[in-house]
C-alpha cells in the first residue's frame, strides 16, 4: 500500500524510517519531509495544513494510510476532513478527529476531561478577561511557584511558572487583556505546581483497545543540568529506571484506563496516538498534559525500541484488532542526543553545510531541521538531527551518541553532553 506521513521533523523522519521497514508499505510519501526522509520515501512539498493540496495528492497518489506527525493538522480537523469527504472517506487516517485532538488542542477542555473523569492532575481554575479578578483572587490562594497555561495551541511556549505573585499577576493580565499569546491566552488556566520528576507515557489506540508504548524521558532546557531557555528538547531516554512496574501500573490503573474509557463515554472516536506528559510526585502519576501526537525527541528513543511492524499496528486501528497485537519491545536503553543551530532556541542562522553525515554508520541518525542545497544537506531550523544510540546502560548508549555528536560537524553546532545523567545513581 502507499502511505503519506504528514511532518518534517525528527519525529517524522523515525517514522518514516521505520515505516518503509515495513513489507506492506508499497510506497511511502512524506510531506514535507526532510533531508533525511528522503532516504525512506519521497518528499513532496506540501504542508501538513493544507487539507486541499493533501486531498489532492492521496486520490491522484491512490494513498491507503495517512500518517499524522504534528498536532496542528489534528486539532485544525484534518480527521474530520477526510471522513467529510466522499473521495477521502475510506481512507484510513491515523489521528484523532478535531474534537478528540482538543485533548492538546484546549488545555481547559483537557482539565476538565480529567476532573470529570477521575484522573489525577494538578488542581486548577480557568479564567477569561472578564474573570481576572478572579484569577487574581486564585493566585492569591495558591502558594508559589504560580503556573499559567494559555488555553490553546502556542508551539511550546505557552506554559509560565513563576514564583512572584505580582508579577504571575502582571503575566495573567498580558495575556488576558494584552494578547500575549494572541487567541491561545484569551483564556488561561492556572494550576497548582506539582514538585517531581517528569516522563512521558505513550498509547495507541483504536478507541477501544490500546497498547502501551515504551516511556522516555526528555530534556528540555537548552543548558546541561537542566539549565537555561526551553527548547523543543534536547534528547531523550528509553526505559525510564524510575518509572518501575509499580508506578507503571498506577498510570495504567488511574490514568491510562479512565483515559481511554472517558473518551468513549464522551463519544469521541479516538484513533492514534496519546502522549501522556507525567509528573511523578513521591511515586504517585499526576497528568501535567495530554497530547494528541508522539513527541519529539521521544519518539526518536521509544520507535527504535518497538519491534513490531508499526503499519500493521496502524492497519489495525482501522478495523479495531489492536487486541490482537502484542508489542514487542526492545530491552536495551536508548539515548537520543539532538544536534541543534548554535543559538537556539533564540535567533539562529539556517543553511550551513553538515558534513560527515555518512559516518554515522552504527547509531540511527534522524534529521529534523535539514534541507538539501543541491547536493549538499544543510541546517534548516533549530533541531538539526537526533543521534540514536542503544546499549545495555544509558552510559553506553549516550556515549555512544555523543561520539558521533562530536564527530558530525557544522557550524555553531551544540548539544547536551549530560542527556540521561540524572538517571545514573
Ligand atoms: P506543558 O506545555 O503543559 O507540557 O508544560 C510545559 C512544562 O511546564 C512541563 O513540561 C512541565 O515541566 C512544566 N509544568 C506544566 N505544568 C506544571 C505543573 N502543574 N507543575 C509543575 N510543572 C509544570
Ligand atoms: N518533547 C515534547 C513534545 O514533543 O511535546
Amino acid at each position: 500500500m502507499n502511505i503519506l506521513l504528514l511532518g518534517s521533523g525528527g519525529r517524522e523522519c523515525t517514522f518514516a524510517w521505520k515505516i518503509a521497514q515495513s513489507p506492506l508499505c508499497k510506497k511511502l510519501f512524506i510531506a514535507p519531509g526532510n533531508a533525511g526522509t528522503s532516504d525512506y520515501g519521497t518528499n513532496i512539498n506540501i504542508q501538513a495544513t493544507d487539507f486541499e493540496s493533501v486531498k489532492k495528492f492521496v486520490v491522484e497518489s491512490n494513498i491507503s494510510m495517512v500518517v499524522v506527525g504534528p498536532e496542528d493538522p489534528l486539532v485544525n480537523g484534518i480527521h474530520d476532513f477526510f471522513l467529510n469527504d466522499d473521495q477521502l472517506k475510506n481512507i484510513q487516517l491515523v489521528g484523532p478527529d478535531k474534537i478528540g485532538a482538543q485533548l492538546e488542542g484546549s488545555k481547559d477542555f483537557s482539565k476538565r476531561f480529567m476532573q470529570k473523569y477521575g484522573v489525577p492532575t494538578a488542581a486548577y481554575a480557568t479564567f477569561t478577561a472578564t474573570t481576572i479578578n478572579e484569577g487574581y483572587e486564585f493566585l492569591e490562594s495558591l502558594k508559589p511557584p504560580y503556573v499559567l497555561k494559555a488555553d490553546g495551541l502556542a508551539a511550546g511556549k505557552g506554559v509560565l511558572i513563576i514564583d512572584d505573585l505580582a508579577i504571575a499577576k502582571q503575566e495573567l493580565r498580558s495575556m488576558l487583556n494584552e494578547n500575549k499569546f494572541g487567541e491561545a491566552g484569551t483564556t488561561v488556566v492556572i494550576e497548582e505546581f506539582l514538585d517531581g520528576i517528569e516522563l512521558s507515557m505513550f498509547v495507541l489506540t483504536d478507541g477501544t483497545n490500546y497498547l502501551i508504548l515504551p516511556e522516555a524521558k526528555d530534556y528540555k532546557r537548552i543548558g546541561e543540568n537542566d539549565t537555561g531557555l526551553n527548547t523543543g528538547g534536547m534528547g531523550a531516554v528509553s526505559p525510564v529506571p524510575f518509572a518501575g512496574e509499580t508506578f507503571k501500573q498506577k498510570v495504567h490503573d488511574k490514568i491510562i484506563l479512565p483515559t481511554i474509557n472517558g473518551l468513549a463515554s464522551e463519544g469521541i472516536d479516538y484513533t492514534g496516538f496519546i502522549f501522556i506528559g507525567l509528573m511523578n510526585v513521591n511515586g504517585e502519576p499526576f497528568v501535567i498534559e495530554y497530547n494528541v501526537r508522539m513527541g519529539d525527541p521521544e519518539t526518536e528513543v521509544v520507535i527504535p525500541r518497538i519491534k513490531n511492524d508499526l503499519v500493521k499496528l496502524f492497519l489495525s486501528l482501522k478495523d479495531r484488532t489492536l487486541n490482537e497485537h502484542k508489542i514487542e519491545i526492545e530491552d536495551r536503553t536508548a539515548v537520543t542526543v539532538m544536534l541543534v543551530s548554535g543559538g537556539y532556541p533564540g535567533d539562529y542562522t539556517k543553511g550551513k553545510t553538515i558534513y560527515r553525515l555518512n559516518e554515522v554508520t552504527e547509531s540511527l541518525l534522524f534529521h529534523a531541521g535539514t534541507t538539501k542545497d543541491n547536493e549538499e544537506i544543510v541546517t534548516a531550523g533549530g533541531r538539526v538531527l537526533a543521534i540514536t544510540s542503544f546499549g545495555d546502560k544509558i552510559s553506553d548508549a549516550r556515549d555512544k551518541s555523543l561520539r558521533y555528536a562530536e564527530l558530525v560537524k557544522f557550524d555553531g553546532k551544540y548539544y547536551r553532553k549530560d542527556i540521561g545523567s540524572d538517571l545514573i545513581n
